[in-house]
């Protein structure tokens, strides 16, 4: 091993530097072709689907919770507070990360219920890990640039089994939120969360202090571990299942490389993984298509699959697999997983989604630009139409007009005022449409930012239909 061979995986380090010397950075990701119809089928959000799940969740977790108090002072215990921890502290990571997504729930408020009490239970302030899951999904992993590397070269067996033994990583987790709490926030924060975001995190890192304090108060009070071992404790002992299923997402594929069927993993799973995991193990589904909901994902497998690589036949060989990598990078840092069965890219370009691109009809009279044929837009979905080197996205709303004071078509700007992501290629969800990118949301009537990481209001233009032709002045609305 070389010391070019071992790379700078901080984000304000050399790696960094010469990941946007070298186009990585916000850049565009390769993207398989699929029907916009069958897609918008895909993005639906369902809550009983989701409520369903997250009660399951809850439910087992009381019911093993009961078994490990009914157990004090047996050996049953151990194999009680074993599955406890596992659902606490392991299944809680699935859940956090599909409501971080906004995806599992159609409410907004029920999406970030769950996300907040996912997020204690794995001791992650939720503003940090938020726009840290968002720049992972921006820049997955690029050297440099994604906080959520897990596995940086060079390997080693002890780093490998390290990732095993929260009680290795977890203390500096907490070391984090100690200081965090006291304003001290660190570069690599720094470097993906916004300014005005910042005072959040002092915030939630104290009412985690608080709520871990009470319990140690709790248990000097009645002389006993017990409070912690279901409350604070579980994060750390129940944190191997969250490597068990995390360490299959991306160990030992390629860094640096734009396309997510290089440096992702999809792997066959039997129920019971799937349904502690949420189907997380679609991850390059989830990757390239993160507006549709961990319930779609093994139908929209079926859908894409034809342009992926052959996922593991299961999780015992993505695991033989995944070993296998990770010693040969142990000599060799630079080695990466072969992926020799993925189709050739060339001529799929990089859009994803037949978003219907319109070239313009002309100017009508009366300044009135075509923006094309009204019927042609099917009702909840949208279509890219660019003038000149203006993009725009319009959309046909549900319902009818009279239950949308903006008209049943709504023109605004092309592009997400996040990250540039085109929102024609995004989810149109009632009276709003969701960034294909980073799930960022935005009102169609009135433009406001309803969802980070989206912050900065969207332009809304006018338009109306004119002799069955959808119409614009491309003047925005007041
Ligand atoms: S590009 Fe990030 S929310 Fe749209």
């Amino acid at each position: 091993m070389t010391v070019a061979d071992v790379r700078d995986y901080s984000l304000a380090g050399v790696d960094s530097r010469f990941a946007t010397e070298r186009g990585l950075v916000e850049a565009e990701w390769f993207r398989p072709p699929i029907d916009p119809e069958r897609l918008r089928e895909l993005q639906v959000r369902s809550n009983a689907r989701a409520a369903r799940d997250v009660l399951a969740w809850f439910g087992l977790i009381g019911l093993f919770g009961y078994l490990a108090w009914a157990a004090l002072g047996t050996w049953w215990a151990f194999g009680a507070f074993f599955v406890y921890g596992a659902l606490y502290g392991g299944v809680a990571d699935s859940r956090w990360h599909e409501c971080g997504h906004g995806t599992a729930f159609a409410s907004k408020r029920l999406n970030d219920i769950v996300y907040y009490i996912a997020s204690f239970m794995l001791l992650r302030q939720p503003t940090l890990w938020r726009w840290s899951h968002v720049r992972h999904h921006t820049d997955t992993i690029i050297v440099g640039r994604d906080p959520e590397i897990g596995f940086p070269r060079p390997s080693s067996l002890s780093k490998v089994l390290g990732v095993y033994l929260p009680v290795l990583i977890l203390p500096k987790a907490v070391w984090r939120t100690l200081q965090h709490a006291v304003g001290r926030i660190d570069a690599d924060a720094r470097d993906f969360i916004p300014e005005d975001e910042l005072p959040k995190l002092k915030w939630e890192s104290r009412v985690y202090i608080a709520v871990l304090a009470g319990v140690a108060v709790w248990c000097v009070a009645v002389g006993s571990i017990v409070p912690a071992l279901f409350i604070g404790l579980p994060t750390f002992y129940g944190a191997w299942l969250v490597v068990f299923f995390g360490i299959l997402q991306h160990a030992g594929l390629r860094e640096d490389v734009l396309d997510h069927r290089y440096n992702t993993r999809t792997v066959y799973m039997n129920p019971v993984f799937r349904f502690l995991y949420n189907n997380m193990n679609y991850h390059v589904e989830h990757h390239i298509f993160p507006t549709v909901p961990y319930y779609a994902l093994p139908a929209l497998h079926q859908e894409v699959k034809g342009f992926l690589a052959p996922a593991d036949r299961s999780t015992f060989s993505a695991y033989r697999r995944v070993f296998a990598t990770l010693r040969c990078q142990w000599r060799n840092p630079g080695y990466d997983e072969p992926r020799p069965d993925i189709p050739e890219a060339e001529g799929m370009g990089r859009s994803f989604v037949d978003t219907g691109f319109v070239t313009w009809a002309g100017e009508c009279h009366d300044g009135l630009v075509d923006l094309g044929a009204a019927e042609t837009l099917a009702p909840g979905s949208v279509r890219r139409v660019d003038h000149g080197k203006d993009t725009y996205a319009l959309y046909r709303l549900d319902g009818d007009a009279a239950e949308n004071p903006a008209g049943v078509f709504v023109l605004s700007d092309g592009l997400c005022t996040h990250g540039k992501a085109h929102l024609a290629e995004g989810a149109v969800l009632d009276c709003v449409v969701e960034c294909p990118k980073h799930n960022g949301c935005f009102d169609l009537l009135t433009g406001e930012a309803l969802r980070a990481p989206a912050k900065e209001p969207l332009t809304l233009y006018d338009v109306k239909v004119h002799n069955g032709r959808v119409v614009s002045r491309l003047t925005p609305r007041s």
